[in-house]
């Protein structure tokens, strides 16, 4: 979409009016998977004004159209990447869990996991690619964000040359990992780096071969680069992970950097929220009570009733509640893995039944935001 401006000062030629474009923002129709179910999302990218219109509400107006068009055509949330978050703090996003770039050395992977790699990993071979996205599809389903790939999507993935691919089978024969990656040189003879663009399996023992493989490039490859979510505890499994490095003062072991995620923001009108806490899916069933404020000292209310069965819930108004949350902390409960317990921790919500809070812990936790391609 495009926000288009009269030139104030420029003479109407004949009868229509010609309009200068000073802005554009894209919204995207995705899918993407959150507790087991997948969702209707508009993803947002490419918000950018013309400097001579800046600060003039246009960048704004542009997202509230946006923000219409997908609550009119179903969505239950929009996601972004922000540039900065305070842009679209003000607009209602929430934040998301943060991942791990956890840069390891490839020698610091276990010998087991490379030994797996032996028989067990080698190269996609155009007849794999199918089984591939069916993979990719089935481990989406257990993460939170992960988003739906079209055919021509996946195309385009596999069309990429820098990009090589890793996959790992059973003895039965289909693949039940891949991994994508690219290899970092910035001249002939420099330090090498594999960055992971995704590593993606249907069980353990496929990603331990898989990062077992990436391990066995130790001669050639200084350091390896993966995210993994803000729970992931792979570095733990690793011995002497920044071993061609040096700390400093404070840090003796650097083992990567902690990396924003994206926003979600949902719709404040009550059939707004109402289908953001049915759209997504459920780990257990359960019931609960919560009520859903614009800011936390408004007084204006939506008490809502939440029950949970066969892990979908269903919303009815109700009569109140001990657990008060802002629409935009709700957004980051429902969608950017961020637990009701850890929102009142944090003055984001309130809530003085701890047996309340528990219960809502139990029945809303998603895993952490999972390493999601940005858009
Ligand atoms: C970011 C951008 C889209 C904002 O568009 P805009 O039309 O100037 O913004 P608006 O007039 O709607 O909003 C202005 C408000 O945003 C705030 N704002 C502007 N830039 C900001 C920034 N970098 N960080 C935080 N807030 C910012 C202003 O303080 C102002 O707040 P106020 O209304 O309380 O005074 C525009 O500056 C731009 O195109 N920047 C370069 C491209 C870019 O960075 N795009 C983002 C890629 S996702």
């Amino acid at each position: 979409m495009v926000a288009e401006r009269r030139p104030d000062r420029s003479p109407r030629r004949g009868a229509s009016a010609t309009f200068d474009i000073v802005g554009h923002a894209f919204l995207f129709a995705m899918g993407a998977w959150f507790g087991n179910r997948k969702v209707r999302m508009g993803g947002i990218a490419s918000v950018a004004v013309a400097l001579e219109a800046r600060g003039l509400g246009v960048g704004t107006g542009l997202l509230n159209d946006l923000h219409v068009r997908s609550h009119a055509r179903g969505d239950a949330l929009t996601m972004l990447y922000p540039f900065r978050q305070g842009y679209y703090a003000r607009l209602g996003y929430g934040p998301t869990t943060s991942r791990r770039r956890l840069a390891f050395d490839p020698a610091s992977v276990p010998a087991s996991w490379r030994a797996l790699a032996i028989d067990g990993v080698g190269r996609l071979r155009a007849e794999d690619r199918e089984a591939v996205t069916r993979v990719y599809e089935r481990a989406a389903r257990r993460t939170s964000g992960w988003i739906e790939r079209s055919a021509n999507a996946w195309e385009r993935r596999f069309m990429r040359e820098r990009v090589e691919y890793l996959i790992v089978r059973t003895s039965a024969g289909g693949p039940t990992g891949y991994v994508a990656f690219t290899i970092a040189q910035e001249e002939p003879h420099a330090e090498t780096k594999v960055l992971v663009e995704e590593l993606v399996s249907m069980d353990d023992r496929a990603r331990r071969a898989l990062l077992g493989a990436l391990g066995g490039l130790r001669d050639q490859i200084a350091s390896i680069e993966l995210e993994v979510d803000a729970t992931d505890a792979l570095e733990l499994a690793l011995v002497d992970p920044d071993a061609r490095r040096h700390g400093t003062e404070i840090v003796e072991h650097d083992l990567g950097t902690i990396v924003g995620g994206p926003m979600v923001r949902i719709d404040g009108s009550a059939e707004g929220i109402v289908r953001a806490i049915e759209a997504r899916g459920y780990l257990t069933d359960g019931r609960l009570d919560l009520v859903v404020v614009p800011e936390l000292d408004a007084k204006e209310t939506l008490a809502l009733s939440i029950r949970v069965e066969r892990g979908r819930a269903r919303a009815r108004a109700s009569r109140g509640a001990a657990l008060r949350v802002p629409r935009r902390a709700l957004a980051s409960v429902l969608y950017g893995g961020l637990l009701p317990s850890a929102a009142v921790r944090l003055g984001l919500a309130e809530c003085d039944d701890p047996r309340a809070l528990a219960r809502a812990d139990a029945l809303l936790a998603i895993p952490p935001l999972a390493p999601v391609e940005p858009f």
